[in-house]
């Protein structure tokens, strides 16, 4: 039988792509520059199955009238606002995810950008790489305490309950949360966790909010200039969900004039691109979308994407089949 034929769009961990190469008749993107549109529209001409990432895009444009040969793109990552899900499934192409392997490691980085931020770790090394440093006083640097606040997660699936796991048991945080669909009792109990209604209701009883929510159209600009007002003046702003989730340009002001206190950012709207309003903000600690960048959970993600391949072209269903 001849195997089907994969393309893997970005360098994956070596021992995943090992792996596939048993199972596929796999092609690695060799220099690991990410694909054009017209690379990812010629690729579904020629290939069975597609792995995409958060670098590729993958609009209804790539779709249109096409009779593509591809059939699954098993996507690396939990998030997939880069694929246009209605626009796959009405070619007949399946779409999978990686969920669950990337919750922890994520949640840690949202932990360290929020003790980072509240603690002013940046510009504590800033000054000391600069040569800056004039010794120890009881002014100096002075942040924030972590333990014992509350934070307010929006966005209650499986990275924010890691969330609310490590901020109420490492650190004795109050935890509100703010979900599309009412969460279960049992699982609020276990955080000490209390569901507000809305992101109205949520923002001004935070000292932190942490965002966990999916990205894409529905939550562009959650974050907007009106909802950072709403928040605590001293308050901290977390994202490791998806850049276009914040206005970046609302939040700049919101640093510049202190509307609020600071904020942690591992994802952009237009990545790699950070805009100067930031990059020139003190109070905002800034980390190149490392949620899941871990060797465990990098090869984790692979192994669960040849899981989700394996499944489908053995005819299963694949567990992670998100259209
Ligand atoms: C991934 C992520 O590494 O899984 C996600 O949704 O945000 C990241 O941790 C990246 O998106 C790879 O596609």
């Amino acid at each position: 039988m001849t195997k089907p034929k994969v393309l893997v769009t970005r360098r994956w961990p070596r021992a995943v792509e090992r792996r596939m190469e048993e199972a596929f008749d796999l092609d690695l993107n060799a220099s690991d520059r990410p694909l054009t549109e017209a690379e990812l529209r010629d690729a579904m001409g020629r290939y069975d199955a597609i792995l995409p990432t958060v670098t590729d895009r993958l609009p209804a444009t790539i779709f249109a009238g096409s009779s593509p040969r591809t059939r699954i793109l098993a996507n690396y990552g939990v998030g997939f606002a880069h694929i246009d899900t209605e626009a796959a499934k009405s070619c007949g192409i399946a779409v999978t995810n990686t969920p669950d392997v990337l919750s922890e490691c994520t949640a840690d980085i949202a932990m360290t950008l929020m003790l980072m931020v509240a603690r002013r770790a940046s510009e504590g090394e800033r000054e000391l790489r600069e040569g800056r440093w004039t010794g120890w006083r009881p002014t100096h640097l002075i942040g924030t305490k972590v333990s014992g606040a509350t934070l307010g997660i929006i966005g209650f699936g499986r990275i924010g309950q890691a969330m609310a796991q490590r901020a109420h048991f490492g650190f004795g945080m109050t935890i509100l949360v703010q979900n599309r669909s009412p969460v279960p009792a049992e699982m609020l109990a276990r955080f000490g966790a209390v569901q507000v209604p809305t992101v109205e209701d949520l923002l001004p009883r935070c000292d932190f909010v942490s965002l966990h929510c999916p990205g894409g159209k529905t939550n562009r600009h959650l974050i907007n200039s009106r909802r950072l007002d709403l928040m605590r003046p001293g308050a901290f702003l977390i994202n490791t969900a998806r850049g276009e989730v914040v206005d970046e340009h609302a939040l700049a002001q919101a640093l510049w004039f202190g509307t609020i206190g600071g904020a942690g950012l591992d994802v952009f709207e237009r990545e790699p691109r950070i805009p100067d309003e930031l990059l020139g903000a003190d109070n905002l600690v800034l980390l190149p979308h490392l949620g899941s960048a871990t060797r465990e959970t990098r090869e984790a993600m692979g192994f669960r994407v040849l899981e989700n391949l394996t499944d489908f072209f053995g005819g299963r269903a694949p567990r992670d089949r998100v259209a």
